[in-house]
C-alpha cells in the first residue's frame, strides 16, 4: 500500500543574467510537483503518464526517497522511503531508462551475483527468478557478454531483470521504455503482466507513451506541469486510442499547399512541426483511415513517408484539458 499525501518539490536554478557583466545570477524557482495526492494499492500496475518536464522523475526520487519533498507525507507499506533504512529500501526496486545501474564493463552475471550479495539472495530464489526471466527475456543468452555490448533493448531487459532477482516488493520503472523497438517493449510489456497477475508485486511506471498505457495498465495517473490532471481508470481515457489516430507525413519538399487543400476538404486539423512533417489527427469514427492514407497517396505528388502511430501525450493531454474525454 502507497500513499502519497499532499507532495511538494520546487528546484531552484541559477540563472545567468545577459550583459557584460553578469556577476549576479538571478535564481529561478522551479514548481517540479505541487500539492500530489493518491493512493495505491498493493500488487497492482499504475502508470503515471506526462509529457517531458512534467515531475515524473521528480516524483519517482520521492517515492524511492532519492529526493525529500518540500512537504508532504510518503507512506510505503507504512513507512517514510526518505527516513527508512536500508533494510526497508531492499523491498524496492528501480529502474531509470536512461541509466544503468549495472556496472557497464562487468558481464551481465557478475552484475547479477553482486545484487545477490547485495540483496542477501537465496540460491534457490536466484535460480528461480533466472528462470523466469530467461521465459521472458530468453536472458540466459546475454548473461555472459559485457553490459556495454548489449544493445540499449538488451540492456534495458537486464536492467528490468537485475531488480526483479531479490522479490522486491514495490518496483519504480522511470520511462523504461524510452527509445526501445516494440519487440523489445512487446517482452516488457508480458514480463510486467506476468508480475502484475502472479506476483504481489506493486509496480509504478512512469511513461510519455501511450502503447504503455495501452498495454499494461489499469490504473493512470496523468501529470501536467506537478499536478494530478487525471486519476483513474484506463478505460476513462482508452476513447482516446481507440478513436484517434494520427497520420504522420513526411514530405520530400516544402510545399504544403497541397496537403492543405486536400485536408481542407475533410475539414481535418493539420500541425506541421519544424523538420516540415505533417500530424493530422483523424477520429476514426469520423473518417475511414485507409480511404484517407489513399487520397493522400494518389493526390500528393512530393509524399517521402506516411506513418499511422498512436495519439501522442500532448494530444490526450489536450483532449482532458477541453472535456473531450469526460472525465
Ligand atoms: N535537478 C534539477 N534541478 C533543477 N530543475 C530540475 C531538476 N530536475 C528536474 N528539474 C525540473 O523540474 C521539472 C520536472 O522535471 P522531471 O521530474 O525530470 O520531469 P519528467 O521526468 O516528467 O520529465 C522540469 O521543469 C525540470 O526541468
Ligand atoms: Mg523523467
Amino acid at each position: 500500500m502507497i500513499e502519497v499525501k499532499d507532495i511538494s518539490k520546487h528546484y531552484i536554478v541559477k540563472k545567468k543574467r545577459a550583459g557584460k557583466f553578469s556577476f549576479f545570477k538571478e535564481k529561478e524557482e522551479i514548481k517540479a510537483l505541487n500539492k500530489i495526492n493518491f493512493m495505491l494499492n498493493g500488487g497492482e500496475t499504475t502508470c503515471i503518464l506526462g509529457a517531458n518536464g512534467a515531475g515524473k522523475s521528480t516524483l519517482i526520487k520521492i517515492m524511492t526517497g532519492i529526493l525529500t519533498p518540500d512537504s508532504g507525507t510518503i507512506l510505503i507499506n507504512g513507512k517514510t522511503p526518505f527516513e527508512s533504512r536500508t533494510q526497508f529500501l531492499k523491498q524496492l526496486g528501480i529502474v531509470f531508462g536512461q541509466r544503468t545501474q549495472l556496472w557497464w564493463e562487468l558481464p551481465v552475471i557478475d552484475s547479477f551475483n553482486i545484487i545477490k550479495k547485495m540483496y542477501d539472495v537465496d540460491d534457490q530464489v536466484f535460480e528461480k527468478n533466472i528462470d523466469i526471466l530467461d521465459q521472458y527475456f530468453q536472458i540466459k543468452k546475454l548473461l555472459h557478454r559485457t553490459v556495454r555490448s548489449l544493445s540499449l533493448g538488451q540492456r534495458m531487459l537486464c536492467d528490468l531483470a537485475s531488480v526483479f532477482l531479490h522479490d522486491p516488493s514495490v518496483i519504480f520503472l522511470d520511462e523504461p521504455t524510452i527509445g526501445l523497438d516494440i519487440s523489445i517493449k512487446n517482452k516488457m510489456y508480458a514480463f510486467i503482466r506476468y508480475l502484475n497477475d502472479s506476483t504481489e508485486t506493486s509496480i509504478i511506471l512512469t511513461t510519455h507513451d501511450m502503447s504503455d498505457i495501452r498495454a499494461l495498465s489499469d490504473r493512470v495517473i496523468i501529470i501536467d506541469r506537478g499536478s494530478i490532471l487525471f486519476d483513474g481508470k484506463v478505460e476513462q481515457i482508452s476513447s482516446v486510442f481507440k478513436d484517434i489516430r494520427m497520420i504522420i507525413v513526411e514530405l520530400l519538399d516544402e510545399n504544403t499547399d497541397q496537403i492543405t487543400t486536400l485536408l481542407e476538404n475533410y475539414q481535418l486539423a493539420t500541425h506541421i512541426s519544424k523538420s516540415g512533417i505533417m500530424t493530422i489527427e483523424v477520429n476514426t469514427n469520423n473518417h475511414n483511415l485507409n480511404h484517407l492514407i489513399s487520397e493522400l497517396h494518389s493526390t500528393l505528388s512530393n509524399i517521402n513517408d506516411i506513418k499511422i502511430e498512436l495519439p501522442d501525450i500532448e494530444c490526450v493531454l489536450n483532449k482532458v484539458y477541453s472535456g473531450g474525454l469526460n472525465v
